[in-house]
């Protein structure tokens, strides 16, 4: 009994330590998500523009981007990207993920500054690919896009992101779901935020349902305000408790 009391501070030690890591990581989680949500609002306002066949260079360039996006990521988080730590495990997540969107828009320039070429496939549901294959290699945090009506196949829900969808769904519009849980072999922190159909998208993904849009894709004919679909972080609580 004594040499269990003589455990019970570093229990509570343990508790508090676990508490804070779980605090930690859902607010890189829930930054992970805001800044690639501000990334596509950014490709999206630029879509015109990347579009446009008269012109070539179109001056979208990485520090472009990154103006931009410094803007949209305030708007959502309050944070400042510039003001970041690069020590701290959240300041780590946050510049790895800006770092990675940097790299695809400079390897992406070609691409944007075709002239003659309307329509390059340059979207913000690819950009959000991309960004987060690479934030996986940098950081081993998951990022996806996901959605119950999934045009990628890499954009599938698993198993769990059907339930939280579907939750998602029916619990009425602004909610987000968190949960501590396995992955694999890893425990890791789930987090999913979902994205609604506004005007801009509605070209690709509105009515009339089964028509195609200009990127050859079907329809899927959400209407303004539906639920399309969300972003999913995955992030290892490992990442966290070893940076300590
Ligand atoms: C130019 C057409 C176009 C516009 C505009 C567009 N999307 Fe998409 N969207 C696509 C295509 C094409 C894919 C599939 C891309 C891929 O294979 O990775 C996609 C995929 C997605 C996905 C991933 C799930 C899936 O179906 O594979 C989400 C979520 C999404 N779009 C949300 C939106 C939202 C929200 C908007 C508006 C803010 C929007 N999209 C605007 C063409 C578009």
């Amino acid at each position: 009994m004594k040499k269990w009391l003589a455990l019970f501070p570093i229990m509570i030690l343990l508790i508090f330590t676990h508490a804070a890591a779980a605090e930690k990581l859902e607010s890189i989680a829930v930054a992970v998500a805001d800044y690639l949500t501000a990334g596509r609002a950014v490709i999206a306002k630029n879509q015109t523009l990347i579009n446009d066949p008269s012109l070539g260079d179109k001056g979208f360039t990485p520090q472009a981007y990154a103006e931009q996006v410094s803007q949209e990521f305030m708007l959502r988080s309050g944070i400042d990207i510039r003001s970041l730590s690069p020590t701290d495990d959240f300041g780590k997540a946050v510049i790895a993920i800006h770092e990675a969107a940097m790299e695809v828009i400079a390897e992406a320039q070609t691409q944007i500054n075709e002239p003659g070429t309307g329509f390059k496939g340059f979207i913000p549901a690819v950009f959000g690919k991309k960004v987060g294959d690479k934030l996986y290699r940098k950081a081993g945090i998951t990022v996806k896009q996901t959605s119950l009506k999934f045009r990628g196949e890499y954009n599938k829900p698993d198993d769990f992101e059907v339930d939280v969808l579907k939750k998602l769904e029916s619990s009425g519009k602004g909610n987000t779901y968190y949960e501590e849980t396995k992955f694999g072999d890893l425990r890791v922190l789930r987090y999913v935020v979902p994205l609604y159909i506004e005007k801009s998208c509605l070209p690709c993904h509105g009515e009339p349902a089964g028509e195609k849009d200009i990127t050859g894709k079907i329809k899927e004919g959400y209407k303004e305000g539906d639920m399309r679909g969300a972003i999913s972080v995955i992030a290892p609580i490992k990442c966290v408790l070893d940076n300590k």
